[in-house]
């Protein structure tokens, strides 16, 4: 692993904690004009300060984040496909040169094992690890699930190991039961998504659960952006996982703002 590749992970993931709150707005690349993220430059701004990372994809990075900004980006580099069709069918989306004029601090793609197209996507990822090594850029494998996949701790520990062994700097999946079997048996840091929106409390815990069993972090999209107090869920989250927060403390802080109704 090159210094540069290292000093970008380092910018991702804290030295001091080895964690890592990533918010997670890339969403529109498959799913269109997700909810809470219609206008994305409204939605991201308020919420940079409180992230160790932004994942996105160039288009909305361009249009809707100025350059001013201070947290790193993780930039989507997988797509090609859209909620309406195999999703499992992903290619490369923006090169290595773009990236790096972009000023990005790591790359991200998805891998689909087990599905239709998993041969494709993992020749991807390791073509995208080639590119990486060449210029000192990390490369996040996630780890997609198809609609039939159980995220059990045996499809996603394989799923996690795949991507570390053809290269990945860090992997991003799913919190479930036995996690630390994912994370034991995966080479590199493990950061999990926050999945659909859930009660903030519940997500809180969600976050809490994956770091203390060994999580390097969350890329937590909904469960942050969908909330009605999306600045004080993505403090809540940051206290998590940064501070050592307890769940009953991240909530107050969430609750801070929220207004209460008649
Ligand atoms: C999905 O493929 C996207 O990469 C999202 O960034 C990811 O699912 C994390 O977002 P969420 O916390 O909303 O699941």
């Amino acid at each position: 692993m090159s210094w540069g590749l290292k000093n970008r992970l380092a910018r991702i993931i804290r030295p001091e904690t080895g964690r890592a709150v990533m918010l997670a707005v890339d969403h529109g690349y498959f799913l269109g004009p997700t909810s809470g993220l219609e206008d994305a430059r409204t939605a991201i701004e308020p919420l940079t300060p409180y992230a160790d990372a932004l994942m996105l994809t160039r288009g909305v990075l361009r249009s809707s984040v100025g350059t001013g900004v201070g947290a790193p980006i993780v930039l989507r580099v997988s797509g090609g496909t859209s909620i309406l069709s195999e999703l499992s069918n992903e290619g490369i989306t923006a090169s290595m040169e773009d990236a790096i004029r972009l000023n990005v601090s790591a790359v991200a793609l998805s891998i689909f094992v087990g599905a239709e197209h998993e041969r494709q996507t993992l020749l991807s990822l390791t073509q995208l690890v080639d590119e990486g090594e060449r210029y000192g850029i990390p490369v996040l494998a996630v780890t997609a699930v198809g609609r039939d996949m159980v995220r059990d701790a045996r499809y996603l520990s394989l799923a996690c190991r795949i991507a570390a062994e053809l290269g990945a700097s860090f992997v991003k999946t799913y919190y479930c039961d036995d996690f630390e079997r994912v994370v034991e048996t995966c080479p590199v840091p493990v950061v999990i998504a926050g999945g659909k929106k859930l009660p903030e409390r519940e997500a809180l815990e969600l976050a809490h659960d994956a770091v203390v069993h060994g999580a390097a972090g969350v890329d937590m999209g909904r469960n942050i952006f969908q909330s009605d107090n999306p600045v004080g869920m993505i403090r809540a989250v940051r206290a998590v996982v940064q501070d050592n927060a307890s769940v009953d403390d991240a909530f107050a802080l969430y609750q801070e703002g929220v207004t209460v109704q008649a």
